[in-house]
């Protein structure tokens, strides 16, 4: 496919968030007009596994920089990962088609929109000589050495305002509202969102939750006259007995007591305990969708051009990070494998702490 000119292919990669066709536009137009050809490989790693590619140019990516998702669809395909049972010794299948697509298709580099573990993915690929170039994206915001990946910045938004408005029902009913957030291992959302939409505990990953904490933190809001109280938790919070528990084991069992999440579990740990009535909303995926935030739009923009810089500069095996507020690039092989995970002592909670937020420790 290629014509003479440098070509690339791109890919989105593991879950979608807003902000991945901004990043494809900047990615594209910024390639195009110094003469580079751009690939679109489809659903992530499994397009390049099967040869799946849609060339794009310019005008293809026009209206995009609004639309929520990705033009290109994802997967959460891992070519390193071996089927159960399957002989440890064995070429990996899935790597040598992609190197064979790789040569098949002329590409100079593969720029990858992905999250952890589709960087990890890419650290390996750079390993076995295919030139990768990695973009931060994930609404959880824990890629290791980048200050915010985008997609977290819209999401913490329509979490924010999911928070907002149940204080409707949390006053009117005088109840405990529950609002369950994305982020299987880290806070950082909860956290953003929580302290954002004016929550009155915050339950994080990172820091395990005592019930009685919890309990006592709204028995003093209900003899102070606030009456109800909300609850921001994230999907991967743990209770202190559940701390040292694999989430799997958690997760076993949290569905053998009948709670499909975390936000049904912490609902029956307070019954009995306080004198309100307890609800639940698990907000889910629509933290994913929808058109990114013009603060996303701007990240996704200044990563994609970022990513065109290195590919001129032939500065492969990188992701493009903002540090310090700057943005620059580090070596996939010292990101991969590591998570960003909440620090106990971030300031923003000890800031949350002085004005009364529980983190139920
Ligand atoms: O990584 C983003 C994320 O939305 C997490 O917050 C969440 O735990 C997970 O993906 C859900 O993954 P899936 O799309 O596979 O259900």
């Amino acid at each position: 496919m290629s014509n003479g000119t440098k070509t690339i292919g791109i890919l989105t990669s593991g879950g979608d968030c807003p902000g991945l066709n901004a990043a494809i536009r900047g990615v594209t137009k910024a390639a195009n007009k110094c003469g580079i050809t751009v690939i679109g490989i489809n659903n992530g790693y499994r397009g390049l596994i099967e040869g799946d590619v849609t060339p794009i140019k310019t005008r293809d990516v026009y209206e995009i920089l609004t639309k929520g998702g990705t033009i290109l669809g994802t997967s959460r395909e891992k070519p390193f990962k071996r089927p159960k049972g399957a002989d440890k010794d064995a070429p990996l299948e899935k790597v040598l088609k992609i190197k064979e697509n790789y040569q098949r298709f002329g590409f100079e580099c593969i720029i990858v929109l992905g999250g952890n573990g589709s960087h990890k993915t890419s650290a390996k690929l750079q390993e076995e000589g295919i030139n990768v170039i990695g973009l931060p994206k994930t609404i959880d915001n824990d890629i290791y050495g980048t200050d915010i990946t985008f997609g977290f910045h819209t999401a913490v938004d329509i979490a924010t305002d999911a928070i907002d408005r149940i204080h409707s029902t949390a006053q009117s009913h005088d109840r405990v509202m529950i609002v369950e957030v994305m982020g299987h291992k880290v806070g950082w959302m909860t956290l953003y969102s929580g302290v954002a939409g004016a929550a009155d505990a915050i339950l994080l990953p990172e820091i395990p939750y005592s019930i009685n904490s919890i309990v006592k933190h709204i028995n003093k809001r209900k003899e102070a006259g606030r009456s109800y109280s909300v609850i921001a938790v994230a999907e991967g919070a743990k209770s202190i007995e559940e701390k040292d528990l694999k989430n799997k084991q958690i997760k076993k069992r949290r569905e053998k007591n009948g709670y499909p999440t975390v936000g049904y579990a912490l609902a029956s740990q307070l019954d009995g305990k306080i004198d309100q009535e307890v609800r639940v909303s698990v907000l889910g995926y629509q933290q994913r969708g929808g058109a990114p935030s013009p603060y996303d739009r701007i990240l996704s923009t200044e990563f994609g051009t970022a990513a065109v810089d290195l590919i001129n500069a032939k500065d492969y095996g990188k992701i493009v990070v903002r540090e310090n507020g700057i943005i620059t690039s580090k070596p996939l092989s010292e990101i991969a494998g590591k998570l960003k995970t909440v620090p106990s002592d971030l300031p923003l909670i000890d800031h949350a702490r002085k004005i009364d937020i529980c983190f139920g420790d």
